[in-house]
């Protein structure tokens, strides 16, 4: 893909902070729920939608095999490869980037696991449906697992949630999300609005606001488990004896508890 010809990134603003926002509870969300099917993993793991790589770390150090960082913006990439760059030679030696959406990778038959978190809601049903599941779908071998987020609410109220809050320095980095919900007559259908403020607080007050929007579109339990089905997935519950159970998370408060994931495997 040619630099002139990419679309606008979507997450130009939000890479600079995800990392300090987030990266300690989604490390920890993966150990809790990734580390074991990744240390059973035989082929090789696709993770789509890698972003800064805050989970691709886990796959790889969990994992015995190459692993397929899938990730289309430059910006979020770019903190991947800086992650990637201190990384243990253990690690660097198995993963490899891929720049583009999954369904433009032309990966086929290279994994036996493959994760799709944070991911699919962003994504329009027709998007979802014709290109995303069919190319998960290609990616793995026949009976290889996929683990995907379980459904968020479909109708997220209108209301304003703290991101978590982090020191650099003297300063303080946090801020808030806010979802405008579609209104009528397209409220079922979505798109909502995701804004996500950043702040930097010094000590004096606001040094810097920043902000993102994104879109998503429901995917409510019955929908993701229809379009995973016509994908040629089966949804299962437990492998080889392991379950996904709600843990006790420490980070991201008692919502990250409740965001469990859901095992399905390719026909
Ligand atoms: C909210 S971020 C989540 C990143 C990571 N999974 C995590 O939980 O930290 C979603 C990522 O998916 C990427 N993405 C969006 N559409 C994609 C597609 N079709 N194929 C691969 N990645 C995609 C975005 O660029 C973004 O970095």
């Amino acid at each position: 893909m040619s630099r002139d010809r990419e679309p606008a990134d979507q997450y130009s603003v939000t890479a600079e902070f995800y990392d300090l926002l987030h990266l300690a509870g989604y490390r920890e969300w993966a150990r809790t729920w990734l580390a074991t099917p990744a240390r059973r993993a035989r082929l090789g793991v696709l993770e789509v939608g890698a972003g800064t790589g805050a989970m691709t770390g886990v796959l790889a150090e969990e994992s015995e095999v190459p692993v397929h960082a899938v990730e289309p913006s430059r910006a979020m990439r770019s903190v991947l490869m800086g992650r990637l760059a201190t990384a243990s030679d253990r690690v660097r030696s198995r993963v490899r980037v891929h720049p583009r959406p999954l369904a433009a990778a032309g990966l086929a038959g290279v994994a036996d696991l493959a994760v799709c978190v944070n991911l699919a809601g962003g994504l329009p049903p027709d998007e979802r449906e014709g290109r995303l599941w069919p190319a998960v779908a290609r990616a793995l071998v026949p009976g290889g697992l996929l683990v995907v987020d379980s459904p968020r609410p479909e109708s997220p109220a209108a209301e304003e949630w703290a991101l978590p809050s982090t020191r650099l320095g003297p300063d303080v980095y946090t801020g808030t999300v806010r979802c405008v919900p579609a209104g009528p007559p397209d409220e079922r259908a979505g798109p909502h609005h995701w804004t996500f403020r950043y702040q930097v607080l010094g000590e004096r007050g606001t040094i810097r606001e920043e902000s993102e929007t994104f879109p998503t579109w429901p995917l409510g339990p019955e929908v993701l488990d229809q379009e995973l089905r016509v994908a040629g997935f089966l949804p299962v519950g437990a492998v080889d004896g392991w379950e996904p159970e709600a843990p006790a998370m420490a980070s991201e408060g008692a919502a990250a508890s409740t965001w469990r994931p859901e095992l399905w495997r390719r026909r």
